[in-house]
């Protein structure tokens, strides 16, 4: 361990990074031998770039931004209707449909002491968030006598607790045969000075790497191969946390089949300009979201002649994606973005600090940063009383208690 740990400590002094072994020496020897190990797997290149990043201005002037047509499910004529969802009902017959659950998220605005999805929405049912998502794929089977694969994806942090909890629950009654869990990536957090940090056992500091690290986490964990021989070709890949998620839709999976894309992405209505969501758009010509804090106030005000708003398609975290886009997604990693977060860490007198105000950087990448490398999607929009119920916040707009209403209004209890 001596020269592992010689080793480590050249390293640290090359990247000016020495803080990470201030408390080696109160850790016990397992700690011990875990903190050189996690060092030697760090990019400490690929750190020093992202924090660079953290420091640039973006500039957005050079962005060609259009808006992108969408079909609307409820405008559909029956006849189109029928024809979409014969295509898509064929589909989840044959077994090549699927669903992925992206529960790998801290959940930091929610602040429930647990994985997000084993939060009690508070209906007199006590459904937690993965027991109400559930319920769908068994409405699924019901209809179709199929049992939808369910894949999920976890965090280091919460993978033991997310699969204790569906051991606890018995899979809420779902085939477990049928339930896989994978877990993302992580990369160390660091501070305003681009040191990173421990946390509070005196480990590497790690946070998840955001929805987008999906695709190599599919790739890493052998997700792609498994779809593939089992026969699926399209997946649902939607978040834990919007309880009117309808995560087996054949009308999305007909519409991206006649327009013959390799993606198809639900969309709901942008409630007004100051709206903070993300909405769809052609970016340089590829499909893409941009941001609320992307887009000019003039070109989010911006409205056609029936009087809706030009970019207007909010994203919502629903996506169907067919098994080659995922495959060509997954052979590169998506641009990282950073957000300045409260994040607790040991510092260098081996004192645990629970800042007040942000401190601290994590990087993470984003799932809709996929559609730039498509040439087209399509785009669905759906009523956002029927589909649309995320629950963010502990709080205030979507929190817990605007999700339950909106549940409550839907099924009608
Ligand atoms: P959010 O971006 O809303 O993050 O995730 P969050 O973790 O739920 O909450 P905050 O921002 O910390 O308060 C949207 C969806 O993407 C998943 C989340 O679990 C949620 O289902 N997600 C997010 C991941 O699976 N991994 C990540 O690294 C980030």
């Amino acid at each position: 361990m001596e020269e592992k740990y010689s080793r480590v400590k050249e390293l640290l002094e090359e990247y000016g990074q020495e803080q990470l072994l201030t408390n080696y020496e109160k850790l016990d020897v397992n700690k011990k031998n875990k903190l050189l190990d996690e060092i030697l797997t760090i990019n400490f290149n690929q750190i020093e770039k992202l924090y660079q990043n953290t420091k640039k201005e973006i500039s957005f002037s050079q962005i060609n931004l259009q808006p992108i047509p969408y079909v609307e499910k409820d405008k559909l004529s029956e006849e189109e209707r029928e024809k979409y969802k014969k295509q898509g009902e064929e589909l989840i017959k044959e077994g090549k449909y699927a669903v992925v659950t992206m529960a790998g998220g801290q959940g930091t605005r929610l602040s429930h002491n647990g994985p997000k999805g084993t939060y009690d929405l508070g209906l007199d049912s006590h459904k937690c968030l993965f027991e109400i998502l559930c319920d769908t794929l068994k409405e699924t089977y019901e209809k179709y006598g199929e049992y939808v694969p369910w894949y999920i994806m976890t965090s280091e942090e919460n993978n033991d607790d997310t699969i204790k909890f569906f051991e606890k629950n018995n899979y809420f009654g779902y085939d477990k045969s049928k339930v896989k869990f994978f877990t993302q990536g992580q990369l160390p957090v660091i501070d305003e000075q681009g040191k990173i940090l421990l946390n509070k056992e005196g480990l590497i500091n790690k946070a998840a790497d955001g929805h987008g690290g999906i695709f190599v986490a599919m790739r890493k964990n052998g997700i792609i191969y498994d779809m593939k021989a089992r026969g699926i070709q399209w997946a649902f890949i939607g978040g834990v946390d919007n309880v009117l998620a309808k995560m087996v839709d054949p009308i999305l999976a007909g519409i991206a089949k006649q327009k013959n894309v390799l993606v198809a992405g639900k969309s709901v209505v942008k409630a007004c300009p100051e709206e903070r969501v993300g909405v769809f758009c052609r970016k340089n010509e590829k499909p893409s979201v941009i941001e609320y804090s992307e887009i000019s106030k003039e070109l989010a005000e911006s409205r056609e002649q029936n009087g809706e708003l030009t970019y207007g398609e909010s994203h919502i975290l629903c996506n169907l994606f067919n098994i080659e886009a995922i495959d060509e997604i997954s052979k590169d990693k998506l641009p990282y973005h950073y957000a300045y977060k409260k994040i607790p860490y040991m510092n260098e007198n081996g004192e645990i600090v629970n800042p007040e105000k942000p401190n601290a950087y994590k990087f993470e990448a984003f799932l809709f940063d996929a559609f730039e490398s498509l040439e087209d999607m399509a785009i669905m929009r759906v009523k956002r009383e029927e589909e649309f119920a995320p629950v963010k916040n502990a709080e205030g707009v979507d929190s817990p208690e605007t999700a339950r209403k909106l549940y409550q209004n839907f099924y009608n209890i």
